[in-house]
């Protein structure tokens, strides 16, 4: 293709013609029908500047500026929203919402409002810049990069026309909502501090288990009778009434999940051992007194556990002492016996906290 056959406007324009007032950028030449540009890689120049509506029309930019504020006045909204959940909401408040299903009233209520004040903000913050601030394109000759005197001069120069030109001092209702907006959303953050405390108080020192609570078979999900524990088997059990589909269904079953073995009543060592458990079937804490694995190996010879985390060896015909690893004491015993109807129950709850030994000091 030759130039002539060039449409005109993509015809780069000759180098070393006059900058636009813009600053740097050489404007573009029209090349006549037969001529060749010299440099064909020549800067084309930055295009005309358009005005938007909001540049010629006080009423569309009053409007533009409502919107902002008003954008701004929502985020402060929102934050007040945050704070009011958390004193509104208790921690433990589940509630439906289609499509999430059961969630926390409090997490879902603390992620949207935190969520709409962040995001109007920065909703704001664009909106003034695509309205109401200068949008005239400028181009800068490169220079080299060092601190001289007239170059600090230029960047507070510059520094104050952009403040002029982004018309923060003259749009007070956009500048006090923005900076209410922004003063208000590290408020956020320091009621979050309320979740380093308080103290988990007696909440780990209690189980589900209390007296009367039957011992369910967490295989067969049947209550238990003596004769359902034969010599040797290890059977684990969870107290009448925890459901799997309980929310806290987690948080109980790593509190109260029991181990069952049945032992000759004339090897159980430890005479209160002997005295909590019904015709030599004694129940321990499944949670291992280190750092709370869930027991689960039973050599029926020594009556041991084991623990898998960090071997840690208890010794369930000698009121499970340590024998071994690095647990802190005995694994937790629950008194059991037999109700009317023949099946086993509590006589009582844990009389120590389950797990980990570090909880009692909480
Ligand atoms: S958690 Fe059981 S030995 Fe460490």
């Amino acid at each position: 293709m030759s130039s002539q056959e060039i449409p005109e406007e993509n015809l780069p324009s000759e180098q070393g013609t006059a900058h636009t007032a813009g600053g740097g950028a050489p404007a573009r030449t029209k090349l006549r029908a037969g001529e060749v540009a010299d440099d064909p890689f020549a800067d084309p120049g930055l295009p005309a500047h358009k005005p938007r509506i909001q540049d010629i029309d006080e009423r569309a930019a009053k409007r533009s500026e409502r919107t902002v504020a008003l954008l701004f006045t929502l985020s402060m909204l929102s934050t007040i929203g945050f704070i009011a959940s958390f004193v509104a909401f208790p921690v433990d408040k589940i509630v439906y919402v289609w499509p999430l299903g059961h969630v926390s009233a409090l997490n879902l209520s603390l992620g949207l409002t935190l969520g709409v004040a962040l995001f109007c903000i920065g909703a704001g913050a664009v909106h003034w810049a695509r309205t109401l601030m200068s949008d005239v394109e400028v181009a800068d000759d490169r220079h080299p990069i060092e601190a001289e005197p007239e170059v600090r001069a230029k960047v507070m120069a510059d520094f104050k026309a952009g403040a002029e030109e982004s018309v923060i001092g003259r749009r007070k209702l956009i500048r006090t909502t923005m900076f209410g907006a922004l003063a208000m959303v590290p408020l956020s953050g320091v009621v979050l501090l309320r979740e380093l405390g308080p103290l988990p108080e007696d909440k780990l020192r209690k189980t589900l288990w209390a007296k009367g609570k039957l011992l369910i078979n967490q295989n067969t999900m049947e209550p238990l009778r003596p004769e359902d524990v034969a010599v040797g088997s290890l059977t684990f059990a969870m107290p009448e009434g925890l459901e799997e589909d309980n929310h806290e269904f987690n948080n109980e079953i790593a509190k109260a999940a029991l181990m069952i073995v049945r032992i000759q009543p004339a090897d159980i060592k430890d005479k209160r051992e002997l005295e909590w458990s019904h015709q030599g079937i004694v129940a321990f804490s499944k949670i291992c007194t280190h750092v709370g694995c869930p027991i689960s190996l039973y050599e029926q010879q020594t009556h041991h556990v084991l623990c898998p985390c960090h071997q840690s060896t208890f010794d369930l015909s000698d009121g499970a002492r340590v024998i071994f690893g690095p647990a802190g004491h005995a694994l937790p015993q629950l008194r059991i016996g037999v109700n009317d109807e023949g099946f086993l129950e509590a006589l009582n709850g844990f009389e120590e906290p389950v797990g980990p030994s570090f909880w009692e000091r909480g």
